[in-house]
C-alpha cells in the first residue's frame, strides 16, 4: 500500500477523516519541501456546543499559518489530527489517550474549556508530550500544575480577571454584581477580578452563578435589576455570551447599569450582538485594532482565507503555531529532542497580532491587556489598560 512521508497509508488518513479525526495538511502533497515523516499535531477542541465557534477559529488560524508556510514547519510536513471534545471534561481523558497512544501524535494542542484542559494536561504530563493550550485559562495549569512540556498561548482566567478588576476600579466604579458560569473558569474570572477590584476600593455586593452551559439568564437579570449596582461584571463566552448580551439589553438594563466583562463577552460574537452590545466595555489581551503590522497582515489573511473576521481565539491559534515553529527550528525539526524543544519554546519571544508576546517562568503569556468598547458591530480599542502583565505563576517550580 502506498505510504505517505509519515508512514501512514493514504487510506488510513482518509479513514481518520471519515471518523471525525480529520487530517487536513496531507504530508504527501509536498514531498519536495518537507523531508522526513510528517509531524502529527493532535488537536483537541470543541467543534460542537456553545464553544464550537471558538474551536473553529483556533483551528482555522493554525491551518492558515501552516498553509502560509507551504504545509511544513522547520522543514517537516505538518498533519492535523482533530477530535471534537464537545467541551465535556468527562470525555477528555479518553480523547487525549486516543490522540497520544492511539494516533501517536507528536504534539498535543487543546483545549478551550478549562475542565477539558485540566483532564487533557494530566495525560500530557504523564506522557511528556509537548503540549500547547490555545485558550483554556485554568489557572493551575501554569501555577501548581505547571510542567516543562505544557505551554499556553492564551491567558490564565485569573490573569484576565486581575486586569479587568484593576481597570474597573481605575474607572471609579464602586458597587458591582458579578455573574458567571459556575465552573473552574467562571470561578477564577471572578476571583481574579475580586482581588484587584477590592484592592482598588471596589465592593462586590453579590455574585450570581449560572450552571455551565446554561443560557437561561432571566432570574439573574431580575436579581441584577432589583439590586441596581453601579455595574455588572460577567464571564460568558461563545454562544452563551451573545445570548447574555442580547438578554441584558432586552431586559432594559443596558442604559441604567453598565455591562462589563472579560473580553470573551463580545469577542467572536460581534455580528450576533449588533445593537444590543453597544456600550459594553471589556478587557482582553487582544483588540481588533491593535496597531502593528503583524495584526494587520494576520487579519487580512484570515479574512481572505475564511471569509470571517479574526478574533482573539484565532490569534491564540496563530500564536500556538508561531511558538511551535520557534521550538521546531531550534531542534531542526526533531521533536524527539524534547528538552531542547522545551527550552527554546519557553524562551520564545515574538511579535503577535496582540502585541509583544513572551512567556513567564511558568510558560504563560506576559502580554498587554486592552480596554475595549463595543460599538456598531466592533470592539473599539479605547486604550491599553495594562502593559506586559503576567500571571504570578504562584506554586510553579519550573524556574527553581
Ligand atoms: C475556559 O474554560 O477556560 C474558557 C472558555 C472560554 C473562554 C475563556 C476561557
Amino acid at each position: 500500500m502506498k505510504k505517505s512521508q509519515s508512514g501512514i497509508s493514504r487510506r488510513r488518513l482518509l479513514e481518520l477523516a471519515g471518523a471525525g479525526a480529520v487530517s487536513t495538511a496531507l504530508p504527501f502533497a509536498r514531498p519536495a519541501i518537507a523531508q522526513g515523516a510528517a509531524i502529527k499535531l493532535g488537536v483537541m477542541l470543541p467543534y460542537t456546543g456553545t464553544f464550537a465557534q471558538l474551536g473553529e477559529a483556533i483551528t482555522n488560524a493554525m491551518e492558515l499559518y501552516v498553509k502560509q508556510k507551504g504545509g511544513s514547519l522547520a522543514g517537516r510536513a505538518i498533519t492535523f489530527v482533530k477530535v471534537d471534545d464537545e467541551s465535556e471534561p468527562p470525555k477528555a481523558p479518553a480523547l487525549a489517550t486516543k490522540l497520544v497512544q492511539g494516533e501517536k501524535v507528536d504534539i498535543l494542542i487543546g483545549s478551550v474549556h478549562s475542565g477539558v484542559a485540566l483532564a487533557m494536561s494530566k495525560i500530557a504530563r504523564e506522557e511528556n508530550v509537548p503540549t500547547i493550550i490555545p485558550n483554556a485559562g485554568a489557572t493551575a495549569l501554569t501555577r501548581a500544575l505547571c510542567a516543562k512540556n505544557i505551554f499556553r498561548t492564551s491567558f490564565t482566567n485569573t490573569q484576565v480577571g486581575l486586569a479587568t478588576g484593576r481597570t474597573m476600579a481605575a474607572e471609579g466604579i464602586k458597587r458591582v454584581v458579578t455573574c458567571a458560569w459556575k465552573y473552574a473558569a467562571g470561578d477564577e474570572f471572578v476571583q481574579g477580578f475580586a482581588e484587584t477590584f477590592k484592592a482598588g476600593g471596589g465592593q462586590i455586593i453579590k455574585s450570581i452563578d449560572v450552571p455551565f452551559p446554561n443560557v437561561e439568564f432571566q432570574s439573574a437579570l431580575a436579581e441584577i435589576a432589583s439590586i441596581k449596582p453601579d455595574a455588572v461584571y460577567v464571564f460568558f463566552a461563545g454562544g452563551g455570551a451573545a445570548k447574555f448580551v442580547k438578554d441584558y439589553a432586552a431586559a432594559g438594563l443596558k442604559a441604567s447599569i453598565p455591562l462589563w466583562g472579560s473580553g470573551f463577552l463580545t469577542d467572536g460574537v460581534e455580528q450576533a450582538i449588533v445593537g444590543a452590545g453597544d456600550g459594553v466595555k471589556t478587557v482582553l489581551h487582544y483588540a481588533d485594532a491593535v496597531d502593528n503590522p503583524q495584526n494587520k497582515a494576520f487579519r487580512a489573511a484570515y479574512q481572505a482565507a475564511t471569509k470571517k473576521a479574526a478574533d482573539v481565539y484565532a490569534v491564540q491559534g496563530w500564536d500556538a503555531m508561531q511558538l511551535l515553529e520557534i521550538g521546531l527550528k531550534a531542534v531542526g525539526g526533531d521533536v524527539k529532542k524534547r528538552d531542547q524543544l522545551y527550552a527554546a519554546m519557553s524562551k520564545a519571544s515574538f511579535a503577535s497580532p496582540r502585541g509583544p508576546f513572551k512567556l513567564s517562568a511558568s510558560n504563560n503569556p506576559i502580554q498587554n491587556f486592552y480596554l475595549r468598547e463595543y460599538k456598531n458591530g466592533a470592539n473599539a480599542l479605547v486604550k491599553t489598560a495594562v502593559t506586559a502583565f503576567a500571571d504570578p505563576g504562584t506554586g510553579c517550580r519550573l524556574s527553581a
